[in-house]
């Protein structure tokens, strides 16, 4: 009976110590510009099937290195960049893979890997934390993604991100 007891504590104290485990989080407005005369997302390959909304086709690639804002206003303080690849589905759906690269702050010089699919038209979309560089060298975690404006004429879009971290225990 002593020993269900303590174990039953210890199980107790070790799912109190992996829930109690702070995730990183960082909140920015991503600026995805396709339109002149500063692009910050570029089309290197037109996909043959164009989409029913939108500029975009199924099989688009598009690269992309947005500059990623603490508040939604373009020239709100930078804190770090979004640099990666979207492929367009055929459902209004993108793949994301990217890295952020924060350039300030404790965490300046770090990366983190992100990929995941973005169902466009969802008001709330989550993709996931696969690893990271610096500090978050084989971090964990996910990012909400929303969609704060978008001009469906030119693609410009300004996304919304809030991203966990769970650093690794190296
Ligand atoms: C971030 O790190 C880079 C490279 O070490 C450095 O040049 C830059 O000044 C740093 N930025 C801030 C805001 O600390």
């Amino acid at each position: 009976m002593a020993s269900y007891l303590l174990s039953l504590l210890f199980l107790s104290l070790t799912l109190t110590l992996v829930i109690a485990e702070k995730p990183v989080h960082f909140h920015f407005y991503q600026h995805k510009t396709f339109s002149a005369p500063n692009p910050s997302d570029v089309r290197v390959a037109k996909g043959p099937i164009p989409l029913p909304v939108g500029p975009f086709s199924f099989g688009d690639i598009i690269v992309l290195d947005d500059p990623l804002t603490s508040g939604p206003e373009a020239t709100s303080p930078l804190l770090g960049r979004a640099q990666g690849l979207d492929s367009v589905m055929n459902s209004l759906t993108v793949t994301w893979v990217f890295n952020i690269v924060l350039t300030c702050g404790e965490y300046n010089g770090s990366t983190i890997a992100i990929m995941g699919r973005d169902d466009i038209l969802l008001p709330v979309r989550e993709l996931s934390v696969v690893g990271g560089s610096g500090a978050f060298r084989m971090a964990r975690g996910y990012v909400l993604l929303k969609t704060y404006s978008v001009d469906i004429i030119n693609g410009d879009a300004e996304l919304e991100l809030d991203v966990y971290v769970y650093p690794a225990k190296l």
